[in-house]
């Protein structure tokens, strides 16, 4: 297995100048985080300027969006496009986030359009799947992640798979403190490592509810490459926890 990966995603959380107070502190810590990690940091749009800003010469911490448009430019009210990213010095975009998909109309095709504009632009999309809690009980996860990330890599060459990253987000356990339990989790991502045609090597980040406390149940299973965070990610002590003892776990495994 290569290298773990691990996003921080923000949501609707922190202004620019909290940003700015995030970077100071989270940077500080950069030297003593494990070297077999990486860590991307996805602020909103707002702050992605103070964000670049802050990270000036780092190449430690990578910058993703949150969402964005397909087109470059157009008549799209309130829409970010790929190139306004790549100007911020944005990397990488999380796509299909299950919020989107329930608030905001985001949909299977959607999804798919923004994942072709994102590796056009040299932006790896991280394409978020996940199922209700409803789906869940009736025992559909499974076919309904594979749908998502079928839908999803629709028309993608299998050669742009090396710039893709999917994430497995239950929904009933985003933001609600009941992460999945490792063993369950590692059981759909290996469903979905298996679900296209060239997919075996596109790292399968976790997310919902992974904190400091229990990073080290995933990262020690086979197809758990890394986290998606969000609550755990807005505190700079706690993100560079996590990342700690994810690291620590690792090197336990070598
Ligand atoms: P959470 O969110 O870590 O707060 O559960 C994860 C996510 O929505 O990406």
């Amino acid at each position: 297995m290569g290298k773990r990966l691990f996003v921080g995603n923000w949501k609707m959380h922190k202004t620019g100048a909290q940003t700015r107070a995030f970077f100071d502190a989270f940077i500080a810590k950069v030297p003593s985080l494990p070297g077999h990690v990486d860590v991307v940091i996805a602020p909103p749009f707002t702050a992605l300027n103070v964000a670049n800003d802050a990270l000036f010469g780092s190449r430690r911490i990578a910058l993703a969006a949150q969402n964005m448009h397909w087109e470059d430019d157009g008549a799209f009210t309130g829409e970010i496009s790929p190139l306004m990213l790549v100007e911020l010095g944005v990397r990488y975009v999380i796509l299909g986030h299950s919020e989107r998909r329930m608030y905001y109309n985001e949909r299977d095709d959607t999804v798919n359009l923004k994942v072709k504009a994102a590796l056009a632009n040299g932006i790896t999309p991280i394409i978020a799947v996940g199922e209700t809690l409803e789906e869940h009980e009736a025992g559909r996860t499974n076919g309904r992640v594979i749908a998502q990330t079928r839908a999803a890599l629709t028309g993608i060459d299998v050669a742009d798979l090396a710039h893709v990253v999917l994430a497995y987000e239950p929904i009933w356990a985003i933001g609600t403190g009941k992460n999945c339990d490792a063993q369950e989790a590692n059981r759909v991502m290996a469903a979905i490592s298996e679900c296209v045609f060239g997919i075996r090597e596109v790292p399968i980040l976790y997310g919902g509810s992974m904190k400091p406390e229990n990073v080290a149940e995933y990262v020690g299973l086979p197809h758990i490459d890394g986290g998606l965070v969000g609550g755990a990610s807005l505190d700079a002590e706690a993100f560079a926890a996590l990342i700690s003892n994810a690291g620590a776990r690792i090197s336990d495994d070598a």
